[in-house]
């Protein structure tokens, strides 16, 4: 028996109430609406509440994926959250989700950290597990909660960053929607230009009382934007060579939504119009492991990805990780 054809069966996602303007930032840090909106395409990002937890936010939107996919919490075996912002270090945040949905004991619960590129990295993985024909409905989850890691006096990096979630459910396919294809790709010498510098084993917690900063992200913006342009055209290249596949064939092509400035770049490098790009980053900002999710499950209900659609998914991040994954709906 060959191995099971695993689809997309539903999305869902989660956007926390409250809204940032980049009006509401210019009040904090000198920035200003035109100086974000010009350079980036952000306008409004959404900030979870303060006792909000990310797998509060993944679990909303794995709820809705589940609706979406006709199946309940007693079906699922999986659970994978794609996250760099967890509740707490240890246990997973997957466990936390498992918990608020009422999963049963006998699923595999884990996180899997691939900064903004997790949501491809997580898909691969359930997939694969599925693929196995040991796993049978895997829910995979992108959800941060970005306002806790960042450095709210950096005007470079604050600006551009967002909470929320987003969640697929994936099982064995019905009818002609199938995975197709997910490649997957780091570049760990370039690790230094996009981090949280500490926080982590490396280096370890002062013994002399000195208090190290607040867990923050620090990024060289200007380098990695020229390199995640770079990535992500290789990645949809590659991907689209591998399964014979024309840019032109593909309906929708969901990014990953850093910047506005980067999906134009890519756009002309693969000789597609802008139309066949799905944005939202204008309302949400980057996400992080959310992003694709957050988008996918936006575009599908605004009926921008139909059945019988094929939809590539792009996306670069801190590791520096990036990839591209080919969808059939
Ligand atoms: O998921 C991966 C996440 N990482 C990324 O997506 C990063 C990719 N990089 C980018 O998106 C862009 O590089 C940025 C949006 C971060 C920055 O745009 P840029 O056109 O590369 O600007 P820059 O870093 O070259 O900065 C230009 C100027 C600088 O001033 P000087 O040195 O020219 O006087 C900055 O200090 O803009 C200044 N600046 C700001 N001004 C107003 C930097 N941040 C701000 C700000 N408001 N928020």
């Amino acid at each position: 028996m060959g191995s099971p054809v695993i689809a997309i069966l539903g999305t869902g996602s989660y956007a926390p109430e409250k809204i940032l303007t980049n009006d509401d930032l210019s009040k904090i840090v000198d920035t200003s609406d035109e100086w974000i909106f010009s350079r980036s395409g952000i306008r409004e990002r959404r900030i979870a509440g303060e006792n909000e937890t990310t797998s509060q936010m993944a679990a909303s939107a794995a709820r809705a994926a589940l609706a979406d996919a006709g199946l309940t919490a007693a079906d699922i075996d999986l659970i994978i959250v794609a996250t760099m912002t967890p509740d707490l270090p240890m246990p997973a945040t997957a466990c936390f989700v498992q918990s608020h949905l009422g999963v049963p004991t006998h699923a595999a619960c884990f996180d899997l950290n691939a900064a903004c590129s997790g949501f491809l990295y997580a898909l691969d993985t359930a997939w694969a597990m599925l693929g196995s024909g040991r796993y049978r409905h895997a829910l995979v989850i992108g959800a941060e909660k970005m306002s806790s890691v960042l450095d709210w006096t950096d005007r470079t990096t604050c600006v551009l960053f967002g909470d929320g979630a987003g969640a697929v459910v994936l099982g064995p396919a019905r009818g002609t929607a199938q995975m197709i294809g997910v490649k997957l790709y780091a570049e760990g010498a370039h690790a230094g230009l996009l981090c949280i510098p500490n926080g982590g084993s490396n280096p370890p917690v002062p013994a002399n009382g000195t208090v190290l900063a607040p867990r923050a992200i620090t990024m060289k913006g200007r380098e990695i934007f020229k390199i995640a342009i770079r990535e992500m055209e290789d990645a949809a290249r590659d991907i689209l060579e591998q399964h014979q596949v024309s840019a032109a064939q593909i309906n929708c092509v969901i990014p990953h939504q850093a910047n506005l400035r980067i999906i134009e770049v890519i756009a002309q490098y693969l000789e597609l119009p802008m139309e066949s790009f799905f944005v939202n980053l204008d309302r949400y900002g980057n996400t992080s492991a959310a992003s694709i999710p957050l988008a996918l499950d936006e575009a599908r209900r605004s009926g921008r990805v139909k059945p019988g659609d094929t939809t590539l998914f792009v996306a670069f991040g801190a590791g520096l990780t990036y990839g591209s994954a080919l969808v059939r709906w």
